[in-house]
């Protein structure tokens, strides 16, 4: 019986140690932790269950068959963060280079049917040479077969993809359809093709990190979510993400807790400046609304005219979608609709409620946008706010003009509740462009057109920068004073736990993509 015992220990010690102390000691020198290591550290101590140890690839060609590995390039099991269960894999760089083989991706695979079973997220650590080349198309077949169950996980459990190392070639796949992907700055890239490819095909010359590095994802692309100085808060981070998040669809996360003594928040009353020209920081505004030091960004490097992130308001989590005028005065353009239409569909896929702050002066105008599809782009966001059934509130902090007003969450495309502050001007444009056109004739006529059209100005603007007009008509439910706004919403949300809206019947939607 011992020897028994000593041939199972031996190769899990085999496969513990997976491709060799030099290829670890290697991994060490690029500041990288090993599968192991990572995994260890993101789960709750002694949490992890490995399933698949002894796992070993099927190929005999190249020399394979004396190339073995238990475990085959991926650790691959369940455990729990912070008490929760969550299903984890994590490419192991030393063995193949991480590189996917059939077994490789058979381990993932059954790891992510389990989580859909249970309803539990599915976490990826990515750090990988790609397909693994001595297999050819057994190991594109697995990369399918991954990618179709991202696919057939995504809005059922959440998703997220650490990217930890090298993610080239078709593996970019699987990380795009997740729902969050956050990469290591430094030594992790994305790309479809690499820059020798890149150099034969077009000419340009560009280094892994210029192409798809960290940086470039979480500034230019959007294809990185979040981007961590290192290792381990890049899996502080996933942890933290976590934490806002329901185990599976079916879930909700915890109820809000109303805490009277924390309602009146004065620092709300002095951020939106009086002159409506002048920017200031929506980040200023959220921070005044929410739970202590619980925010946290999505995109932020990304498309900053809209800020998106989740939060806590009396304990719940909840999901923002916030123009941001300190960047292009909080237009919505390409970018910023694109990125808040992903976003407002995960928070309602997972049942979080939605908080929509809104000053937004319409949408950006131009050549560059308008060929670049604004038309198509804005309205991913109008559609997947119309579409969401989570409770849905906006909060109206000064400006909400145009077709811009109808797709921030106005009353219109379902919100159930909508709130303005006192300042808020709810108008078709600015009052300034609005008589520049109605008052052309009576301005070009005049003996001083600048004095009139100041006069036209403030004309237009005394009948129409105010929420009043709105009000009058339903589209506001109330003017709210900024101080009472946390106290406000605290009390909306919570009546609205209840909110239950089926839409009709339908395969399903077809957002303009
Ligand atoms: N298939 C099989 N083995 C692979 C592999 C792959 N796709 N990618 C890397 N490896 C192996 C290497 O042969 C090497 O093996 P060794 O430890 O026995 O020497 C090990 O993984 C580490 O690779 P190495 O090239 O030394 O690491 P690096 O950090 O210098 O470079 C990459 C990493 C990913 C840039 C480089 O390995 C590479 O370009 N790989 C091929 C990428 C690719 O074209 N993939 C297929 C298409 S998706």
């Amino acid at each position: 019986m011992d020897s028994r015992i000593k041939k199972l220990n031996e190769r899990v010690a085999l496969a513990h140690l997976g491709g060799g102390q030099k290829r670890i000691d290697k991994q060490h020198a690029k500041k990288k932790l090993t599968a192991r290591e990572r995994i260890n550290y993101l789960l709750d101590e002694g949490s992890f269950e490995e399933i698949g140890v002894l796992v070993t690839h099927r190929t005999t060609d190249f020399g394979m068959d004396k190339e073995i590995y238990f475990g085959d390039g991926v650790v691959t099991g369940y455990g729990t963060v912070n008490g929760r269960l969550i299903y984890i894999y994590a490419q192991d760089f030393t063995v193949f280079g991480g590189a996917l083989s059939e077994t490789h991706a058979e381990k993932i695979c059954k790891i992510m049917d389990m989580a859909v079973k249970v309803g539990a997220p599915i976490v990826g650590l990515n750090d990988s040479g790609g397909a693994r080349i001595q297999e050819g198309v057994k190991s594109l077949g697995g990369y399918a077969d991954i990618f179709y169950r991202n696919v057939r996980a995504s809005g059922v459990v959440p998703q997220i993809s650490a990217i930890m190392g090298p993610c080239a070639g078709g593996a970019v796949y699987s990380p795009a359809i997740t729902d969050f992907t956050i990469m290591v700055e430094n030594t992790s890239y994305m790309f479809v093709t690499g820059p020798n490819v890149v150099k034969t095909v077009t000419n340009e010359e560009v280094s892994s990190e210029e192409l798809g590095g960290a940086h470039v994802h979480a500034t230019k692309s959007g294809v990185a979510h979040k981007t961590s100085a290192n290792d381990i808060e890049c899996l502080e981070d996933v942890k933290k993400l976590l934490s806002y998040l329901p185990q599976n669809n079916r879930e909700t996360t915890e109820k809000l807790v109303f805490n009277p003594k924390d309602e009146i928040r004065d620092i709300l009353s002095d951020i939106v400046p009086e002159n409506p020209n002048k920017p200031y920081d929506m980040h200023e505004v959220i921070k005044g609304i929410i739970d202590e030091d619980s925010f946290y960004e999505i995109h932020k490097d990304y498309a900053e005219n809209i800020i998106v992130g989740f939060a806590r308001l009396g304990g719940r989590s909840i999901g923002i979608v916030a123009n941001q005028p300190m960047f292009l005065a909080g237009v919505l353009g390409v970018k910023s609709s694109k990125k808040a239409a992903r976003f407002t569909r995960f928070c309602d896929c997972f049942n979080i409620p939605l908080l929509v702050l809104v000053d937004v002066p319409g949408f950006l105008p131009g050549t560059d946008q308008e060929w670049n599809g604004i038309i198509v782009h804005g309205a991913k966001l109008l559609y997947a706010l119309s579409e969401a059934t989570v409770p849905r509130v906006t909060v109206i902090t000064r400006k909400a003009y145009g077709g811009a007003y109808d797709v921030m969450n106005s009353k219109h495309i379902g919100a159930d509740f909508n709130y303005a502050w006192p300042g808020a001007e709810i108008a078709v444009m600015g009052a300034k462009g609005a008589s520049e056109i109605i008052f052309r004739r009576e301005i070009a006529a005049a003996e001083n057109p600048v004095k009139k059209l100041a006069e036209k100005e403030a004309e237009y603007a005394e009948k129409f920068a105010n929420p009043y007009r709105a009000a009058r008509r339903g589209f506001i439910d109330e003017v709210i004073l900024p101080k009472n706004t946390r106290r406000k919403l605290i009390k909306t949300f919570s009546i609205l736990e209840g909110k239950q809206e089926e839409g009709p019947k339908r395969k399903h939607g077809n957002i303009p993509l």
